[in-house]
């Protein structure tokens, strides 16, 4: 399996190995609609005809594009990356993204914010602190395994940035969908006002769009193409509204292992993440 060279918060990549046999090969395209880090994409490229690569980040899909175009995202974003020891270059790159924002610029921050995690305010400002890193060593290792596969497939990639529901719906498609948490469910059923969790791209995430995205789910059912769609359906006694509708109205629901508490030290707070699916 491949790792991206991201440290995507929200990073697919080790659950890889209990979704990729769940996938529907059976049909000829595959859609990552929330593709993040991109850990799902690079890995089943070699199982589809043609792959369509989406995020509503669209310096995160430019930094996709242009790795797979060639090398000059890799030598611009070394060059822009501050290094350690320096929070005043940290800060300068960020604001300088801010005023006229790239993708390298963005895969810059990335590398060096504090624990990878990217982070924008309500204004989509990039408001992540210095995490006193940098491109390293490791870092050329993983760029290197990366464009080597990944180049290989670039006349069957296509990369969009556009929000989820403005996707066009084919039926010869398998859609993954692994959005930013959902809001809780009410003890009446109703939606709660809280997100389950929360991430660094929570501010790309309105109010109603988990209601949105349960309506494009059931689109992409409606017109005959394949869906999985991932995500914590339990946290710390919580339970995801959005998720726990579809499994009642009887999509397959398979629980994932994967254990949170160990990965993420939040004591005895137990969480189950699953993958439902239409097939
Ligand atoms: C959980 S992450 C996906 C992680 C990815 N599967 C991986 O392995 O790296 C969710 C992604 O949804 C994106 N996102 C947030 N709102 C969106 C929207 N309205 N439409 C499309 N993408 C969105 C975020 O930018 C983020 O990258």
């Amino acid at each position: 399996m491949i790792e991206t060279p991201f440290n995507y918060t929200g990073s697919k990549f080790k659950l890889l190995e209990q979704l990729l046999p769940v996938f529907d090969y059976n049909k000829p395209y595959f859609v990552d609609v929330f593709a993040g880090g991109g850990s799902i994409y690079t890995n089943v490229v070699d199982r589809y005809q043609k792959i369509l690569v989406n995020d509503v980040i669209s310096d995160l899909i430019g930094i996709h594009k242009n790795l797979i175009l060639g090398d000059d995202i890799i030598s611009e974003t070394k060059e822009l990356c501050p290094g350690k020891n320096n929070p005043t270059g940290f800060t300068e790159l960020r604001n300088s993204y801010n005023d006229s924002p790239t993708p390298a610029k963005l895969w810059g921050l990335m590398l060096s914010s504090t624990n990878n995690m990217m982070r924008f305010n309500q204004k989509f400002k990039y408001n992540q602190t210095y995490g006193d890193r940098s491109w390293n060593a490791n870092t050329d290792k993983k760029v290197e395994t990366f464009v080597n596969h990944i180049r290989q497939y670039k006349n069957n990639i296509k990369f969009t940035s556009v929000t989820f529901n403005e996707l066009y719906v084919n039926k010869n498609a398998m859609y993954y969908l692994d959005p930013p948490y959902g809001r809780i469910k009410n003890e009446d059923g109703s939606i709660g006002k809280k997100q389950i969790s929360e991430a660094g791209y929570n501010a790309f995430w309105k109010e109603n769009d988990d209601i949105k995205l349960y309506e494009f789910i059931h689109q992409i059912n409606n017109e005959g193409a394949s869906f999985m769609v991932s995500g914590v359906l339990n946290h710390d006694g919580k339970v995801c509204w959005m998720l726990d509708k579809l499994i009642s109205e009887g999509f397959n629901c398979r629980p994932l292992n994967f254990d949170y508490n160990k990965v993420s030290r939040k004591g005895e707070k137990e969480t189950t993440e699953v993958i439902i699916t239409n097939y």
